[in-house]
């Protein structure tokens, strides 16, 4: 059984709808974003094991796409070891504080529309693509794996973290899902800013695949799972390298 939600069971309405809803909630969280990457920050592990991983990869002056970059603190990293970094997001306002957060970094930014179709760049444009945290907001995953796809060039890597349903705290998010789902929508409850920032995370949050879910994913958009990892700070993530594959042709 799947896991996620399919662009092919939702309504392009209730697709548009749900892709507005991630853009919404982000936005509300841009302002105090970038503290979660002030040192002891919950997020700040990701800087330096996306910085790893992007250097084991690329050679220096290689091309990354940041997709769904927040307010940029791992693209200014990235930046700072050289690479030639874009950074886009669907959240105007992660945008707006990105860039006055990280002025002096050399970062292209790029808004989104939400509920793109396309990505803004010529084939084969980058070396590597980095989507922390964001391929589980998609309601529409196959149509970013296949943009994904065209922008690499080839051997090119996506290096992508999505929640670990094996631990312990997603297996609770995925029986308490429903209940809070409802309790943030009703009054109450619902009106405790911690409780419906947390319903609406969840609501957002749609797509808690196994791993070889994630890997059909990649294979149908010629991405193959190349490498998993996790950290040991983080274990409710796991880091997934796909490599665009060498088509036949092209042999
Ligand atoms: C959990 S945040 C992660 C932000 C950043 N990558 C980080 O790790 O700090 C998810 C980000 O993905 C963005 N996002 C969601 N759907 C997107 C889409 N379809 N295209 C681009 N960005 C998207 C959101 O606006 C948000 O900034």
């Amino acid at each position: 059984m799947r896991t996620s939600i399919e662009t092919s069971s939702l309504s392009k309405g209730d697709c548009n709808l749900h892709l507005s809803k991630v853009r919404d909630l982000f936005n509300a969280k841009a302002k105090t974003w970038d503290r979660k990457y002030q040192t002891g920050g919950a997020l700040a592990f990701r800087v330096a094991a996306f910085g790893r991983l992007v250097a084991q990869k690329l050679s220096p002056s290689a091309k990354v796409l940041d997709l769904g970059c927040g307010t940029g603190a791992i693209a200014a990293a990235v930046a700072a070891h050289g690479f030639k970094v874009t950074a886009s997001d669907v959240a105007e306002e992660m945008i707006r504080v990105g860039k006055q957060i990280h002025a002096e970094a050399t970062i292209d930014w790029r808004l989104l529309l939400p509920d793109w179709k396309e990505l803004p760049f010529a084939a084969g444009t980058f070396d590597a693509i980095i989507a922390s945290s964001v391929l589980e907001y998609l309601p529409n995953v196959q149509v970013v794996l296949g943009e994904c796809e065209r922008v690499l060039k080839h051997g090119g890597v996506l290096i992508a973290t999505v929640p670990n349903q094996r631990t312990l705290i997603r297996k609770i998010e995925k029986l308490v899902r429903p209940v809070v789902a409802l309790i943030g929508d009703c009054r109450g409850l619902g009106q405790i800013p911690r409780i419906r920032s947390y319903a609406a995370y969840l609501k957002c949050s749609c797509n808690r695949m196994s791993l070889e879910e994630w890997q059909d994913y990649g294979n149908r958009s010629n991405l193959i799972l190349d490498r998993v990892e996790s950290e040991a700070s983080k274990k409710s993530l796991i880091f997934l390298v796909f490599r665009k594959a060498t088509t036949e042709r092209e042999q």
